[in-house]
C-alpha cells in the first residue's frame, strides 16, 4: 500500500490503534495565508459535525509554546546553532504530539495544524541546509510513524507573500529576518516534498484572491472526506 492511497489506514499503527480522527496540516512560507485558511478548514469540518482541534507548530502546548518563543525571538544576540534549532523544533513536536495531537486523534477528533514536519524539511533542510536524512531520523524517533493524512501547501512567489506580511504589520521574528535566498530555498524544498508525496500534499496557488483559494480548499476537503468515509 503506498502513501498515495487515500484509503490507507492511519499511519501510526502500533501507537494509537484506536485512532479515528484525521490529521490535516497547512504549510507554506511566511505570509502565504496558512492561518487565514486554517480558520476556513476548521469551519468547514465543524459544519459537518466533526470535532476539531486547531493547533500550530512550533507550539500547541504551554511548554512547546515556550520553545517557540525561544526559536522565534530575534532579540537574543547569541546565534542559534542549526542543529540546536532542529532539536528544539523536534522537542516541541514531541511535547505537542504527546499532549495534544495523539490524544485528540485517539479520541476521534480531527486535528488541523498550522505547520508541521514538512516545515522542518523546508526551513531546516532547505533553508538551513541540514541533510534531510538527519531530519528523517528525528521524524522517525519522535513521530513513530504518525504523519498527516492531508497537507495543504500554499505556494506563491516569495516577494508577494512578504508584501502581504508587511501589510499585516508587526515586528519580524527570527525567521522573517532571513534573506530572500533563504525563502527561495524554503519554497523549493516544500515543492520538492510535494512532488515526492503528491497523494498527501496538495499544492495550491496561494497568490489568487482569498475566496478562490478557500473554494479550492473546500473542494479538496470534500473529495478527501468522501474518500475516507
Ligand atoms: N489570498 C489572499 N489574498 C490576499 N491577502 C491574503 C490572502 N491570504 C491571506 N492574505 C492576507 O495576508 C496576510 C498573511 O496571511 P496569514 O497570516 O494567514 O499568513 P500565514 O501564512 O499564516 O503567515 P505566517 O507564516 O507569518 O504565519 C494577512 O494579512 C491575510 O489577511
Ligand atoms: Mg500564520
Amino acid at each position: 500500500m503506498s502513501n498515495n492511497d487515500p484509503d490507507r489506514p492511519a499511519r501510526d499503527a502500533g501507537e494509537s490503534p484506536e485512532r479515528h480522527g484525521r490529521f490535516i496540516t497547512l504549510e507554506g512560507s511566511e505570509g502565504v495565508g496558512k492561518s487565514t485558511n486554517l480558520a476556513r478548514v476548521v469551519a468547514w469540518l465543524e459544519a459537518r459535525g466533526l470535532e476539531v482541534v486547531q493547533t500550530r507548530e512550533p507550539g500547541g502546548t504551554p511548554r512547546a509554546e515556550a520553545i517557540r518563543d525561544l526559536l522565534l525571538d530575534p532579540g537574543v544576540e547569541e546565534p542559534l546553532d542549526a542543529d540546536a534549532e532542529l532539536l528544539l523544533i523536534f522537542a516541541a513536536r514531541a511535547q505537542h504530539l504527546s499532549q495534544v495531537i495523539r490524544p485528540a486523534l485517539a479520541g476521534g477528533a480531527w486535528v488541523v495544524c498550522d505547520r508541521f514536519t514538512d516545515a522542518t524539511y523546508a526551513y531546516q533542510g532547505g533553508g538551513r541546509g541540514i541533510d534531510p536524512e538527519r531530519i528523517a531520523e528525528l521524524e522517525r524517533f519522535v513521530q513513530r510513524g504518525l504523519a498527516p493524512d492531508l497537507t495543504l501547501l500554499l505556494d506563491m512567489p516569495i516577494e508577494a507573500a512578504r508584501s502581504r506580511l508587511a501589510d499585516r504589520g508587526g515586528a519580524p521574528d527570527r525567521f522573517e529576518r532571513e534573506r530572500g535566498s533563504f525563502f527561495t530555498a524554503v519554497r523549493q524544498a516544500y515543492l520538492a516534498r510535494a512532488a515526492l508525496d503528491p497523494g498527501r500534499i496538495a499544492v495550491l496557488d496561494a497568490s489568487r484572491p482569498l475566496a478562490a483559494v478557500g473554494e479550492q480548499i473546500e473542494a479538496i476537503l470534500a473529495e478527501r472526506v468522501a474518500a475516507w468515509a
